[in-house]
């Protein structure tokens, strides 16, 4: 939810600048904007719009581009007060124009600190929360406070979240940043200093950061960083870690791909294999665990896609371990479920970018109410794993794109593992057993390859085609297909546009069958197990109906194709782990059909990659 970065060096700001906002798009991309400043003046430029269009650079991005002097902050905006055009683009301004401020969160009491300023004679032109906070920098700089004792009391009058940052022509060497709530990291170079909301937006420029904490203030120039606590202003620099960053920065490109989305894809298998390698041991050792410290229950908190990751871990857990999993939804848990949990309670929070507002807040009153918290995420140094008691990571790399893929899977893996080793661990399989679901999992790389393949993916960019212009849709499972059903649903919606929805297959006749009519798309997740025969009459049940039928279903399956329009054949996996693999064609056929309806699938309209408001 919006990006922010900022640069102070020998350099050229601008471009840099304007480079590592292109990266964080992800975060929102209804408009952006950066200010400078150049010989004692401050420049400003932002506009609605993107920096980027089918991977070129837009007239904005070149605008912005332009602007001189080395020093500068800049902001790609998801807007949350007021709409996204030109005036209420980041950066805002003080009435001289003398400061820039840049800001990603909610400010909550901006109206009241608004209705003050007014009155003291400050003049506001955008309907955004923002831009209190050059007006208050501006009113503290008049009553003949520096630029930084103002900025420290104008934050400390700030009620909500934010990762804020601010320049001012009269001390123009000098970058100031504070966090509260929304993510903020401080990338080091040589005789320069990078600000960022996310490491991948600076990670070409420099791979040693430090993650900033809530409540710190951060004093950013060419030389020197420092970062103080806002509350005593002791200078807490010593005592932070220089994280070094190993992922290779070229992945942040497309590699040839013509969007990340299509790209992180096809890294499901890598991202799936790396996190059974490299988590493997970890999982074994908390399973361990977990059994050892009795817990009544496991609850699971997530939202979106992690949250379906979290029903495919549940249905696995409890059907090779045999142990209740609750799954919650974060924004729902946040201000009910809460009050379920205690001592004897294990949360696992799911998030890839471990920065997820909802999800956050459901640790933190988990572990108010005394419960042990888990972190599963894909980002090392996020908040969520500096607030949990352990944290395991996805091995998925750097995922840009909007629509979560192979997050989603490594999510998966990783759930998996966990539930087997639970499973061996409690008794309820045994050594032999465990071994047989490990062996099931190490195949699933190969089998997502075989998924992956040009026949496949050609086959459904040809019905993502065909079928692009159908208005509605619905997903059917049962089991872990249910969860199946629900990714395939959410990816379909959120790239297409079109109305997708997922329900348990049982759940038809009670109501949205009166829905089904003729042509309506039924996707319907088959697979072999428990469960199969109940889906096969479920697919009749709309069939008869004159629902247009593709079944998702085993390569080995020479049945359902006489109940389907069209087979997705996948490769055989045990029933446990089918969403791994099924969900990966129905990301596909999103794909596709996003494309073919002329859609961005990287940018969904309305939506941003790490949402950290509530
Ligand atoms: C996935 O395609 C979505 N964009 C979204 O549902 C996402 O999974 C959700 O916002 C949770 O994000 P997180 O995993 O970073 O917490």
């Amino acid at each position: 939810m919006c990006g922010i970065v900022g640069y102070v060096g020998d350099r050229d700001a601008a471009p840099i600048i304007v480079d590592a906002l292109v990266r964080l798009e992800y975060r929102g991309y209804d408009s952006a904007g950066v200010a400078t400043i150049h010989e004692g003046k401050l420049y400003v430029a932002k506009d609605a719009g993107k920096l980027t269009e089918g991977g070129e650079p837009t007239e904005l991005q070149r605008k912005l581009r332009s602007l001189p002097g080395k020093i500068g902050i800049g902001h790609t905006r998801w807007a949350t007060h007021g709409d996204p055009n030109e005036v209420n683009a980041h950066p805002h301004v003080d009435c001289e124009e003398r400061i820039a401020v840049v800001h990603n969160g909610i400010i909550e009491n901006f109206m009241e600190l608004r209705e003050e300023l007014e009155s003291k004679g400050h003049r506001f032109v955008s309907d955004t929360d923002t831009e209190v906070v050059p007006h208050l920098i501006e009113e503290g700089m008049k009553e003949g406070k520096s630029f930084f004792e103002a900025f420290v009391e104008a934050v400390r009058k700030l009620e909500g979240s934010y990762a804020v940052a601010a320049i001012c022509v009269d001390e123009p060497d000098v970058i100031l940043a504070a966090r509260k709530e929304s993510p903020l990291v401080v990338g080091l170079g040589d005789g320069e200093n990078f600000l960022a909301s996310d490491i991948p937006a600076i990670l070409p420029e420099t791979n040693r950061v430090i993650p900033i904490d809530d409540g710190e203030i951060v004093v950013v120039r060419k030389e020197e960083v420092k970062i103080l606590d806002a509350n005593t202003l002791e200078d807490v620099t010593g005592s932070k870690e220089v994280q070094v960053v190993e992922e290779d920065p070229h992945k942040l490109e497309r590699g040839g791909y013509p969007h990340f989305m299509l790209k992180e894809i096809h890294e499901q298998p890598e991202a799936v294999a790396k996190t059974l390698t490299l988590e493997r041991e970890r999982l074994f050792e908390m399973a361990e665990e977990l059994v050892k410290g009795d817990y009544s229950r496991l609850c699971i908190v997530a939202c979106g896609t992690s949250y379906h990751a979290g029903l495919g871990g549940k249905y696995a857990t409890e059907m090779i371990a045999r142990f209740p999993v609750d799954v919650q939804i974060a924004s729902e848990f946040r201000y009910v479920t809460k009050n379920l949990v205690d001592e004897d309670t294990l949360v696992l929070a799911i998030s890839q970018s471990g920065e997820t507002a909802d999800t956050l807040a459901a640790v933190r009153e988990a572990k108010e109410r005394g419960a042990t918290t888990i972190a599963l995420t894909n980002v090392v140094g996020s908040t969520i794993t500096r607030e949990v008691d352990h944290v395991i990571y996805t091995h998925a790399g750097f995922e840009k794109a909007v629509a979560a893929t192979k997050t989603y899977t490594a999510q998966l893996a990783a759930l998996y593992l966990l539930a087997v080793e639970l499973g061996r661990h409690m008794g309820e399989i045994t050594d032999s057993e465990a071994e047989e679901y490990l062996r099931e999992l190490e195949s699933v790389p190969e089998k997502l390859e075989r998924i992956l393949s040009w026949e496949m993916e050609r086959e459904l960019a040809v019905m993502g085609g065909r079928y692009k212009e159908r208005p509605n849709w619905f997903f059917i499972g049962r089991g872990p297909g249910y969860p199946t059903a629900m990714e395939g649903a959410l990816k379909l919606k959120e790239i297409t546009y079109q109305h997708a929805e997922a329900y348990p297959a049982g759940e038809l006749k009670h109501g949205p069958l009166a829905l089904i009519e003729e042509g309506v798309p039924v996707v319907a997740v088959v697979q072999p197990g428990g469960v199969y025969e109940k889906m096969l009459a479920n697919v009749e049940e709309v069939k008869a109906r004159g629902a247009t039928v593709i079944s998702v279903a085993d390569e080995s399956d020479d049945i359902v194709e006489e109940h389907s329009d069209h087979v997705i054949r996948v490769p055989s996996i045990t029933e446990e782990f089918s969403p791994i693999v099924y969900t990966v064609p129905l990301q596909v056929l999103a794909y596709y059909m996003s494309v073919a309806r002329g859609i961005d699938p990287d940018y969904p309209r309305n939506l941003a990659k790490s949402v950290t408001v509530e």
